[in-house]
């Protein structure tokens, strides 16, 4: 985790409750604070992308309750109980990621990230045409850690075009954006709300860069083909990171791991979304379309020192494991305490396996 530089940003991501302090109510309370209805306070996603239906176990069911950051796992909608079904908005609604989580990971993510894929990308974007600086496109940005990290370490001016279609995540994405380059150039931001699945290569018209992080896996094999058409058409370079390769290492190792990971994995690829299959399909997207693709891992290496991103995912992973097989919630129920206790303990190591993608789009005519 020692390779995250400090962001230059312009400020800070407001103050909320810390995942540990938030009791279940607050956190509601917070996230009700923007305007949304009650109906899109009751859906919840895991990074896994999707709204999930009613934990089993009571221990499992507890921790869904009461500890999970929507973003991190199976969290029951307000005032429901966790052995209540959740699935009361409606297929349609997008699922939503809780600034909370998507802070409690930054500092892992940035550990994590591929710094093997930055030179390949400096080099294409110093030969590029045109000096007047770089049009960055990031997809799914949440709250902007994407930037964060990665404007810091590209010279020359940049402007930062964060999409979302969460307006909430935009408005922490906005206050809390990177304001200087590496080389001290300046860096700019505008934020666009709207489905990043749908992007045609107008809408990346002019890019330099096309970036996400921890976006892929939440997409379908047709939004990656659209994803993938869209940066190929606008000769866009994409940088597409965090991608969860379905493999966990835990130490020491527990019989159930192996079950809960592959339980997890199948929660991931429900309603045609890609989970762990999704940078295999994105190389394929990308390289039918001509551009050169380029894999890395990134893994999340958590130890003592992340026990509590290591508790909150631990609740998430486990979580979505029994929603996906109901059968495991008395097995499972013991696996979390026994895992939550080791992790408090400082006795828990856990490796997160995850990849990260540079695809190199021919150029086009136009890209700047
Ligand atoms: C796991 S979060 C990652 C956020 C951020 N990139 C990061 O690494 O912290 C996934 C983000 O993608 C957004 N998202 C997912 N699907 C989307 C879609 N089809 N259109 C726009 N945003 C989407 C979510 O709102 C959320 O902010």
């Amino acid at each position: 985790m020692s390779r995250t530089a400090p962001a230059q940003t312009g400020g800070k991501i407001p103050a909320q409750p810390g995942p540990r302090q938030m009791v279940r109510g607050q956190q509601m309370a917070t996230q009700a604070a923007d305007t949304r209805t009650n109906a899109q306070d009751r859906t919840a996603a895991t990074d896994t992308g999707r709204q999930p239906d009613a934990p089993g176990g009571s221990l499992v069911a507890d921790a869904a309750a009461q500890g999970v950051i929507p973003g991190a796992g199976p969290v029951p909608g307000a005032g429901e109980r966790a052995t209540v079904r959740l699935r009361e908005t409606g297929p349609d609604e997008p699922p939503r990621y809780a600034p909370e989580w998507l802070e409690l990971r930054e500092p892992a993510d940035a550990g994590a990230r591929a710094h093997d894929l930055l030179d390949p990308l400096r080099i294409r974007l110093a030969n590029l045409p045109g000096k007047a600086g770089y049009v960055i496109h990031d997809l799914g940005c949440g709250t902007g850690s994407m930037g964060r990290w990665l404007a810091p370490r590209l010279d020359g001016a940049q402007h930062w075009i964060l999409h979302d279609r969460d307006p909430y995540l935009l408005h922490f994405a906005a206050v809390a954006s990177p304001r200087s380059a590496a080389d001290g150039s300046r860096v700019t931001v505008e934020t666009r709300r709207g489905d990043v699945a749908r992007l045609t290569p107008d809408a990346l018209a002019g890019a330099s860069l096309v970036t996400a992080s921890a976006l892929l896996d939440v997409l379908t094999r047709e939004e990656i083909d659209t994803l993938a058409a869209a940066c190929t058409g606008a000769g866009s370079p994409a940088l597409l990171t965090l991608s969860v390769a379905g493999r966990v290492e835990l130490s020491p190792p527990d019989p159930m791991d192996e079950e809960i990971m592959e339980a997890f994995n199948a929660h991931q690829r429900r309603d045609g979304l890609l989970g762990p299959d999704a940078v295999t399909v994105a190389c394929e997207a990308f390289s039918e379309r001509g551009a050169t693709v380029r894999v890395n891992p990134s893994p999340w290496r958590l130890g003592p020192g992340e026990a509590a991103l290591t508790a909150q995912w631990l609740r998430g992973w486990v979580g979505a494991a029994v929603e996906e097989r109901p059968e495991l919630a008395a097995r499972a129920e013991r696996y979390l305490h026994d895992r939550l206790a080791a992790c408090e303990a400082g006795e828990l190591r856990v490796t997160v396996h995850h990849s990260d993608l540079l695809a190199l789009s021919r150029p086009v005519g136009g890209a700047s």
